[in-house]
């Protein structure tokens, strides 16, 4: 089994391993006994509630299968909270529902909630166990590449609002990860796809032996992924500075994904808010060397679409809508080398031309 221990205010493991969901309660039971001195009701075996959207409750959220028989035999009072599938879910009024669920079956400061699913399961359920009785622990159990690669690690929780994306959150670590590649064979291509963009911006950012270990497997390629965020977060866990460098493609791509009202899956945004970003940074001389090509190459070698019908007009207003912006100014995350990326400060005034420059190169004008 492969270890990667996360080192911030609260540590926890990340266990991978094909096969891994059959033994999870294995696993939880050793950070999270089901019968734990100082719980509640020392008599009544310790609760936890796993929330997944219906999709992933079909795949592996039954009583039936693995995960579940193995919490129960291992001594837990299991109760599933399932949602509607997509970021459309990723709302506080699901997050109210589930902690109204979670107070409906009297769950407690020392029980717990498992979020099975990709990165809206685990952003939506780490925020609820954030806020619930002010924080009870959590799971994850991500189930996307996305999820693994990414956002099942680092703590950061939240739900979308009006205003924007992720504009309502919290810095919440897990109790534990368990991640289980054998659950990629049942994502669709695109699925596939969307998870990978994240494992390429990290090698953008961190570590360029991951595009060479993407043809060597998946879960090789996420455990480096991994390494690149684990050495980002613990040097700035609550994204005063260094972690900033994770958002790349993210002030472009969340625009694209809050302007196409969701329809543009996260990855394939931020994919395209990488490339435009590089491409008006190129313009602009901010990069040691040019970036743009580099980018596009990985964007070409996995058949990305790069596009959005979005006008950088549209986009600039969706991104300063972000939460990324401060004051006057916006931080723009640019790729400065092949592995290395740098932030510079944008003025919001100047946003719209640099996404306009950007668009216009990606569209060959
Ligand atoms: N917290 C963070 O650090 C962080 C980082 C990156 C992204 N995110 C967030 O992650 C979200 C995107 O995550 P996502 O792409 O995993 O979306 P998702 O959770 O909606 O999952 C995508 C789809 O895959 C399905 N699915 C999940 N597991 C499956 C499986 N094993 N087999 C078949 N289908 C499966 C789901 O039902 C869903 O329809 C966004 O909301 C984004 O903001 C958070």
């Amino acid at each position: 089994m492969h270890t990667i221990t996360i080192h911030t205010t609260k540590a926890y493991e990340i266990l991978m391993e094909e096969g891994l969901l059959a033994t999870a309660a294995e696993h939880i039971s050793k950070v999270l006994p089901p019968a734990e001195d100082g719980h509640a009701a020392k008599s009544a075996p310790r609760k936890c509630c796993v929330v997944c959207d219906k999709t992933v409750h079909q795949l592996y959220g039954q009583k039936s299968q693995p995960l579940l028989t193995g919490l129960l035999e291992a001594g837990y009072s299991v109760h599933v909270y399932v949602f509607d599938p997509g970021e459309k879910s990723k709302t506080l009024r699901t997050a109210e529902d589930l902690c109204g669920f979670l107070f409906e079956n009297h769950f407690g400061r020392n029980d717990f909630i498992i979020a099975l699913g990709g990165g809206v399961c685990g952003d939506l359920a780490g925020f609820a166990s954030s806020i619930y009785m002010r924080g009870i622990p959590y799971v994850q159990i991500p189930t996307t590449l996305l999820a693994m690669a990414d956002s099942s690690i680092g703590g950061k929780t939240g739900v979308n609002a009006e205003a924007g994306k992720n504009m309502l959150g919290t810095f919440w670590q897990p109790a534990l990860v368990i991640a289980d590649p054998e659950t990629f064979e049942t994502l669709s291509e695109t699925e596939l796809l969307n998870g990978l963009a994240e494992i390429i911006k990290a090698g953008f950012i961190g570590d360029t032996s991951i595009f060479d270990a993407i043809s060597e497997g998946l879960p090789a390629a996420t455990a480096k992924a991994i390494q690149v965020k684990k050495d980002i977060v613990e040097e700035d866990e609550f994204e005063g500075g260094k972690r900033k460098l994770l958002n790349f493609g993210h002030t472009i791509g969340h625009a694209i994904e809050t302007c196409s009202k969701y329809t543009v899956p996260h990855g394939f945004a931020v994919m395209t808010g990488m490339y435009l970003t590089a491409l008006a940074a190129d313009e602009r001389g901010w990069s040691s060397e040019p970036m743009a090509g580099f980018i596009k190459s990985a964007i070409d070698a996995f058949a990305y679409p790069v596009y959005t019908d979005c006008t950088a007009a549209e986009l600039a207003a969706a991104a300063k809508d972000d939460k990324k912006h401060e004051a006057d100014n916006i931080t723009i995350i640019y790729p400065d080398r092949p592995g290395t990326c740098a932030m510079k400060e944008l003025p919001i005034s100047d946003l719209e031309v640099f996404i306009a420059s950007g668009l216009t190169k990606a569209q060959g004008r």
